[in-house]
């Protein structure tokens, strides 16, 4: 079949495979390959069992993989082959030398733009889709026309939006398509060219266009203003803690002024995911730079409050269970780090279940899908853990259930049917408000939960 476009995704990740089927889905006359570096994780796509769960993914690979979805190792011929290339590889924080646990590690995007570079035989369209901070496209083009030659590369900056767990309607829906480029005769015509596919399912009215270093900036920002949100209603729920006020009924009260908005006002135990710390942390490292030393104090404490939510569940933990959780047996009810995906990157479990094994209690960790990331996440830890799918086998004997992860499955278990397993006096920490507190109550259980009073028999 002869197709009208060819498309290049370098990098199968969350980000890549995704927003790459997407393409394909709504684009059946577009040819769309994704290459990656790992071999297991191509075989993965290419196999009935993806790397990832992710809500209705698979439904889509099944519909255009093999037609004209194509995953495949064979990076150096497909940048040949194709004349439009999504890079979507990973740019995690740095852990060594400068900007060390701030600045983004920018090795695997630079090895990538040499990749083009050296395998390109014609002018290619290259277009950032990973989280980068602010002028990396500057530095992508001049790898890029560091051999001069007649083949040109064109950079566009389009961040993506998408949320795990809700990956596929955010693509097929999304609030907004963001697109940047150089405002240059050739940069325009390449922002046209990436309209095109986009308009394909999308309104011309949410595809936005910008100068690309507002798109990089821009995806930056979204991602912290989420993120200071989150940690703006954990740090009332410490309050709410204290007094008699409800951290629910306050964030109902708040948001439902237009101007604040309902959504992201949920209190828990932190926001975990591969993007909002990297990015923030990216974000303060920018503005420290810049010299401007405020603006970076100012997003780091995002950060602490976030950090500082999950120490003061532990403490909460630890003062109702009589000061020790050694040899207590505990029932870790989600490990994901959020519901509806087996990702576990960053997920405030990590910490959580790392501090209760250095208490020496004894876990049990459930979840859904996310058990295989949860063992791999926990294999270098000393101490009792246990994996155990089914909540109602893991609640088994437990002295306490904690629930770290808002699955809507922990919202219908049978409560009354868990407490009758478990060593009394039962406890319930819900890190994620997902309890009926007053039922699991009145079965007898000690609930506690965040930014709410508890409710003890003790
Ligand atoms: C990542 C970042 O987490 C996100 O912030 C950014 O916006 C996009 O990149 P994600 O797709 O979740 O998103 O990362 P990951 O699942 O780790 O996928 C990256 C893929 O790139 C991996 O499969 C990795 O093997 C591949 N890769 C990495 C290459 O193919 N070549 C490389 O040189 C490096
Ligand atoms: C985020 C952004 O939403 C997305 O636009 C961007 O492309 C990538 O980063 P993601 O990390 O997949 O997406 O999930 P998100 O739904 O934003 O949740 C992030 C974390 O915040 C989760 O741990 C979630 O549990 C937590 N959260 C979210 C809260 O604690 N309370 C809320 O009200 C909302």
């Amino acid at each position: 079949m002869n197709f009208k476009k060819k498309i290049l995704c370098i990098g199968a990740g969350y980000v890549g495979g995704p927003s790459m089927a997407m393409i394909a889905f709504k684009c059946p006359d577009y040819r769309v390959t994704v290459v990656d570096v790992n071999s297991e994780r191509i075989d993965a796509w290419n196999s009935p069992q993806l790397p990832f769960y992710e809500p209705g993914l698979e439904d889509i690979i099944k519909k255009r993989r093999g037609k004209n979805l194509f995953f495949s190792t064979d990076i150096e011929n497909q940048i040949r082959e194709n004349d439009i290339i999504f890079v979507c590889v990973n740019t995690p924080t740095k852990n060594y030398g400068a900007g060390a646990h701030m600045a983004a590690d920018l090795q695997y995007w630079e090895k990538t733009a040499r990749q083009i570079l050296k395998h390109s035989r014609s002018s290619k369209i290259v277009i950032e889709k990973c989280t980068l901070p602010v002028k990396t496209a500057l530095a992508m083009e001049k790898i890029l026309s560091s051999s001069r030659g007649k083949i040109k590369f064109e950079v566009l900056s389009n961040p993506e939006f998408m949320a795990e767990g809700s990956a596929i309607n955010d693509l097929e829906n999304p609030d907004r398509v963001l697109i940047g480029s150089h405002e240059t005769k050739s940069g325009l015509k390449a922002r046209t060219e990436l309209t095109e596919i986009y308009q394909r399912w999308i309104p011309s009215s949410k595809i936005i266009t910008s100068n690309i270093w507002s798109s990089e900036l821009s995806k930056l920002v979204a991602n912290a203003f989420l993120a200071q949100r989150v940690s703006s209603i954990n740090s009332i729920s410490a309050l709410c803690e204290k007094t008699d006020a409800d951290i629910s009924e306050v964030a109902r009260a708040v948001g439902t002024d237009d101007r604040i908005g309902r959504k992201f006002l949920n209190a828990g135990i932190g926001f975990g995911g591969s993007c909002f710390k990297k990015d923030i942390l990216n974000l303060v490292y920018l503005c420290r730079h810049y010299g401007l030393d405020e603006v970076a104090a100012y997003w780091e404490s995002v950060v602490k409050i976030n950090e500082y939510q999950q120490q003061r569940f532990i403490a909460a933990m630890l003062h109702s269970m009589f000061h020790t959780l050694a040899g207590k047996r505990i029932c870790i009810l989600g490990f994901a780090f959020k519901a509806d995906t087996s990702d576990t990157r960053e997920s405030p479990a990590i910490y959580i279940t790392q501090k209760l094994l250095s208490e020496k209690a004894e876990l049990v960790i459930s979840d859904p899908r996310a058990l295989k990331n949860a063992a791999a996440d926990l294999s270098g830890a000393e101490g009792n853990v246990q994996f155990i799918e089914d909540p109602y086998e893991a609640a088994r004997g437990c002295h306490a259930l904690v629930v770290l992860t808002d699955w809507s499955l922990y919202r219908m278990l049978d409560y009354k049917k868990i407490y009758r397993s478990m060593t009394k006096p039962a406890f319930i920490f819900d890190g994620r408000n997902i309890v009926d507190r007053e039922k699991c109550f009145a079965i007898g259980f000690n609930v506690y939960a965040i930014g709410k009073p508890a409710l003890t028999h003790l």
